[in-house]
């Protein structure tokens, strides 16, 4: 469960890295949940290649939120997403709160369980994680869009340069239901000359070698606000969603290691539930009431 509503296993695919469901149906189906590509008002051709990067523990994108527009991703994308079993969250993305707003309301669908506002993006210019970075601009954003949907709102937030705990704080002040914690690190990766590998020269870093990181996050946000966390930052197999569990996260998704393998999250659910019957749930409380105290 997620602020009442109810998801078939703790489980969501992370936006960008399934998507939008349609190619692996097959295991989309049996995740909690999947979140598609970042959506924006106008389509978005990206940043120019290469847009992603090989490093030790993980890898930097740089793929600047191309995606159809949602025009298209409404007459073309939704229609063929219709008998989704788990559930749906379209990620959005835009410079300004008028782009989010607007998307919002196009996006009245049944099928849709959740937007997902993407104020964390490190690869784009305008919005992305510059709104994401200010308090009052996560305030003002949340609230404008929470006045324009019924839907399950979240907030995906940035650690870059910011203290998630606050930002989360401000998410939860302005009427989202629940925080997705935490985007891609700011990373550069340089070529044998000395060069920027990237075509967006910069972009975000994300599999192994953030997740303590992003275990720290979600132990700090989990204890400043009352909304559920989804714990998000290299979780590559059962055990590792289990500890993003234990330090207060609601809910899961697993990125990076999509790319690996399809399966790969399928795998992290089967993993998990095995974990969480052997260890019976009863840690959870325990981690969680130890952390309430600090
Ligand atoms: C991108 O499209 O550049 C990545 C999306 C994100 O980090 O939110």
């Amino acid at each position: 469960m997620l602020a009442g509503v109810k998801f078939r296993n703790p489980v969501i695919a992370a936006s960008g890295t399934f998507g939008f469901g349609l190619e692996y149906r097959q295991i989309a189906q049996k995740l909690g949940g999947i979140v598609t590509k970042a959506i924006t008002l106008e389509p978005r051709a990206g940043n120019p290649m290469p847009r992603i990067a090989e490093v030790c523990g993980g890898i930097v994108n740089s793929v600047g939120l191309e995606n159809p527009g949602i025009q298209r991703f409404k007459t073309e994308i939704l229609p063929r997403l219709r008998n989704l079993k788990s559930r749906l969250i379209v990620n959005i993305a835009g410079s300004k709160t008028d782009e989010f707003v607007q998307i919002a309301e196009m996006l009245e669908e049944d099928q849709i369980t959740a937007l997902e506002l993407n104020l964390s993006c490190p690869n784009v210019r305008e919005g992305g994680v510059l709104l994401g970075q200010n308090p009052k601009l996560v305030k003002n954003l949340t609230s404008a869009v929470r006045k324009r949907t019924r839907k399950l709102l979240i907030v995906k937030l940035t650690a870059n340069f910011v203290d998630p705990a606050v930002t989360a704080r401000a998410a939860e002040d302005s009427g989202a239901d629940a925080v997705t914690v935490i985007n891609t690190l700011f990373g550069l990766v340089l070529d044998e000359n000395g060069q920027p590998l990237l075509g967006g020269r910069t972009g975000g870093l994300s599999g192994p070698a953030i997740k303590p990181f992003a275990l720290f996050c979600v132990d700090r946000v989990a204890a400043a606000v009352k909304i559920p966390v989804i714990g998000c930052g290299g979780i590559m197999n059962g055990q590792d969603a289990y500890e993003f569990l234990c330090a207060g996260a609601k809910m899961v998704q697993v990125g990076t290691a999509n790319l690996i393998t399809p399966d790969r999250s399928w795998k992290i659910v089967r993993e998990l539930a095995v974990i969480c019957r052997l260890k019976k749930s009863v840690q959870f409380k325990k981690v969680r009431k130890a952390r309430c105290k600090k």
